[in-house]
């Protein structure tokens, strides 16, 4: 069998992936797309767009985790990827330095102008793991603070600052020093960082689990605190960076200049992973501070010219089509229907949101058989209502999405940043049959969740 043509590999066997992950991956997660029926066999992607082994068109809400922002296989980034292993570019000789990422840094600097560094890495987590090491090396001090719903990553340096029992639970022991503390808490920061033992106050200005936004002041109020005390402010900006808020960076709504930024994600248009850390000169002169500790921090892959051509082009195809404008109106036309909805429909709470990171929040009915529906599936499984409305969205509207994390009662939209009118009016249509349809009791939404909270006991039963 010829492995050359990976297309024609993957036509004679997608059709097995199921079972080669049940076999020889993680069978839990083959179990979950079962029961929740998204095992449709995805066969290709384009822009905003997935199709399934029918040709059935799907609307991508997740964009792979917050990877794809230009869509999947854009054009400009497809050639720019060819033309890197067409060039005979020397690649990661180690003992040169990379011209584009070079090139890259300067582009990423030029749109962060009170930033002087950066750092290459080839994850979020890590791009974490190495602004924990520099905060430490810069400041001498062990501390680190970060907040309550947190999601920085599951690296062990990642993994000390999450913010949720269910990541960490058997995991430990993890990181001495560092402290969680609420989200939107000035006197709990102020307490935490007064003993000037604290290196960094690691936040992302918009937290990706249950997409809770700052309070006005908040992140002013942070900097400040955190220049009184001598602690670096780490902005983890690695889901909300790179236009996904409608700025370029999410801080900028703020108006804080961090000491670092962290990026990752969309930063090389999701083909290739990347990560990077923009951060001051005198933290990064702290940490490589003589010629023999000019690499006492790196990894192999960091700054490989697929990622670096990349994220180049990944910037050109933001400024080209102007995507972090689309991304501002884009998302306030969704946050508006979201609203509507929220006044329409008793079980839709509240809606959050800047740009293309927008959460919907469900919460407890007035009515009362809605109200006993809501409580005996809550009694069974508290969180598992969203599970109601993403299924049928995924199954009859065609529409990918997430819920925003564990045993919350949040949907996140997280889609790529080119999506149009057309799939806006396809999003808002779609939330409002399954929004309705979940207002009908007795009905179809409630006996699947019936089905579905049986499962999960029978699960937990067995396993
Ligand atoms: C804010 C934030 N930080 C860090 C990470 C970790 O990134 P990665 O999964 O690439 O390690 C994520 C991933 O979801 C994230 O959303």
């Amino acid at each position: 069998m010829s492995h050359n043509n990976i297309a024609t590999l993957f036509t004679e066997r997608e059709a097995e992936r199921y079972g080669l992950h049940t076999r020889h991956l993680n069978e839990q997660m083959v179990r979950v797309l079962k029961t929740i029926g998204y095992d449709v066999g995805f066969r290709s992607g384009r822009g905003q767009y997935l199709y399934d082994r029918d040709g059935d068109r799907y609307l991508d809400l997740l964009s792979g985790f917050g990877v794809f922002a230009i869509g999947r296989n854009h054009p400009d980034l497809r050639d720019t990827l060819k033309t890197v292993l067409d060039s005979d570019l020397p690649n990661l000789v180690q003992m040169d330095v990379s011209a584009l990422a070079g090139m890259l840094a300067e582009r990423l600097l030029r749109r962060v102008p009170y930033l002087d560094k950066v750092f290459f890495t080839n994850s979020g987590t890590e791009t974490v793991e190495a602004a924990l090491k520099f905060a430490r090396s810069a400041t001498g001090r062990p501390g680190i603070v970060y907040c309550g719903h947190a999601f920085h990553g599951l690296s062990y340096g990642a993994l000390s600052l999450n913010g949720d029992g269910i990541f960490r639970d058997g995991f430990g022991p993890l990181l001495p020093d560092c402290v969680e503390i609420p989200f939107n808490d000035l006197g709990a920061l102020e307490n935490a960082l007064a003993s000037r033992q604290v290196a960094a106050f690691v936040v992302e200005p918009i937290q990706g689990k249950g997409v809770n936004l700052p309070e006005d002041g908040y992140l002013q109020g942070v900097q400040e605190l955190c220049r009184k005390f001598g602690t670096l402010f780490v902005a983890d900006e690695i889901q909300t960076g790179i236009g996904r808020t409608g700025r370029f960076l999410a801080v900028e709504h703020w108006g804080v200049e961090p000491d670092m930024v962290l990026l990752a994600k969309s930063l090389s248009g999701g083909h290739v992973p990347v990560g990077a850390v923009l951060t001051r000169k005198w933290v990064f002169d702290k940490v490589f501070s003589r010629m023999d500790r000019a690499v006492v921090h790196g990894s192999t892959f960091a700054k490989n010219d697929l990622a670096m051509a990349a994220g180049l082009a990944m910037l050109d195809v933001i400024e080209d089509e102007r995507l972090i404008e689309n991304a501002a109106t884009m998302g306030e036309r969704l946050v508006e229907a979201f609203q509507d909805m929220a006044r329409r429909y008793e079980l839709v709470k509240a809606v959050r949101g800047k740009g293309l990171m927008i959460g919907v929040e469900f919460g407890a009915p007035q009515s009362f058989k809605l109200k006993m529906a809501w409580n005996a599936l809550e009694a069974m499984n508290s969180g598992l209502f969203c599970q109601l409305i993403t299924i049928p969205l995924f199954k009859d509207h065609k529409i990918l999405s997430q819920v925003a994390g564990h045993g919350i009662h949040t949907i996140k939209l997280l889609p790529p940043l080119i999506i149009s009118d057309e799939d806006c009016q396809w999003i808002e249509s779609a939330f409002d049959a399954a929004i309705a349809d979940a207002h009908r009791v007795p009905g179809a939404i409630w006996s699947l969740g019936k089905t579905l909270a049986d499962h999960a006991i029978k699960a937990r039963a067995s396993g």
